[in-house]
């Protein structure tokens, strides 16, 4: 008996060792250990045997069966691992392979120009606001020195929501919310980018919906001197340090004086063409001393407290810059024309 089950460990050995895979093992497994295996079957025949032989071939047989376990997992283990060395082999990334390419988006003009006048602004010191797109008439209008039923309103065509709410028509309604909230105090420079809205047919150079920049200073002593110097860096910053800039008396009914600066056309050098309609100015923006009426609705002393505003146009700005013809150009976003402004990004 104790040959027979030796003979049975060496053939399960040799059956182990040349497995080459978990089923082939488990089959082996079940062929050997199992309940139906020989070496079942072996012990099956213990009764025969006598009381002393009983124990010590119950013993081997008992050897017998770990031997053959412990081979088992051992080469259960050994399988296992060369199933996780060959599953890692077959799933090598190539790193050095090139990506596939991305498409990248790029800023629209409008923002590239908007943050470009942001930065400037903040250099010198400024804060950028915002404030509502609906907009009481208050602040759009009347807060700006521009009571109801004064002709200065018709310069705006306006789209009204209620008698007293309206699209608003320019940033300007910011000053005046800005001052409100300072109560009096303090000084203040803001720039304020922004929609703005107007009831005009769309053509190439009007938009109902576009964009505003305004500019308020409020301090003691401010003076006319600084908003042209502080303009006057704006214009060499944007358009370049060989622009002129020149101001022009104008009227805007929360500004006294009020003036409109042009620059210098760089088309022509200043000699007269067709974009400058040959005079060799281009106008730009609208600007002038706060109005004391404006300052002292927002809660200002005007004896004590003065400043300057000033706005202008993002779009007109990016066009005379890129040599854009068409304002809707920056409404309709057509990609081919999109897209020629990422390469400076
Ligand atoms: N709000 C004016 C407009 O839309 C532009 C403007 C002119 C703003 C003069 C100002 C200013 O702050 O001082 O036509």
């Amino acid at each position: 008996m104790q040959e027979r089950l030796k003979e049975l460990q060496a053939e399960a050995i040799e059956k182990v060792e040349q497995a080459s895979s978990l089923k082939e093992l488990n089959d082996i497994r079940v062929a050997y250990l199992g309940k139906k295996g020989p070496i079942t079957e072996v012990l099956r025949g213990m009764g025969k045997l006598s009381a002393e032989e009983r124990p010590v071939i119950g013993a081997f047989a008992n050897e017998v069966r770990a031997a053959i376990s412990a081979k088992m997992e051992a080469k259960q283990a050994e399988l296992e691992e060369a199933a996780v060395q060959a599953k890692l082999a077959s799933e090598t990334i190539d790193v050095t392979l090139p990506g596939r390419p991305v498409k990248l988006g790029n800023h629209h003009p409008l923002t590239k120009i908007i943050e470009e006048i942001e930065d400037l602004f903040i250099g010198m010191g400024y804060e950028v606001a915002e404030g509502p797109e609906v907009e009481q008439d208050y602040y759009n209008f009347e807060a700006l020195n521009l009571p109801k039923g004064h002709p200065a309103r018709d310069m705006q065509d306006s789209f009204y929501i209620t008698e007293d709410i309206l699209l608003r028509t320019h940033t300007s309604p910011v000053q005046a919310r800005t001052m409100e909230k300072h109560e009096g105090k303090g000084s203040i420079k803001i720039i304020c980018p922004g929609k703005v809205y107007r009831r005009d047919n769309d053509d190439a150079t009007h938009s109902h919906q576009f964009m505003q920049i305004e500019g308020l200073v409020v301090g003691e002593n401010i003076r006319m001197s600084d908003l042209k110097g502080t303009l006057e860096v704006f214009a060499k910053k944007i358009f370049g340090e060989d622009r002129e800039i020149r101001l022009r008396p104008s009227f805007f009914p929360f500004t006294e004086p009020s003036v409109e600066m042009d620059i210098s056309c760089k088309i022509c050098g200043g000699h007269g063409c067709s974009v400058c309609k040959h005079t060799g100015w281009i106008e730009i923006l609208g600007a002038g001393m706060v109005h004391p009426n404006v300052l002292e609705m927002a809660g200002y002393d005007s004896r004590v407290f003065n400043g300057f505003a000033f706005g202008m146009g993002p779009e007109r700005i990016a066009m005379l810059k890129y040599g854009v013809d068409d304002i809707r150009h920056f409404y309709t976003n057509d990609v081919r024309f999109l897209k020629q402004f990422a390469v400076e990004e």
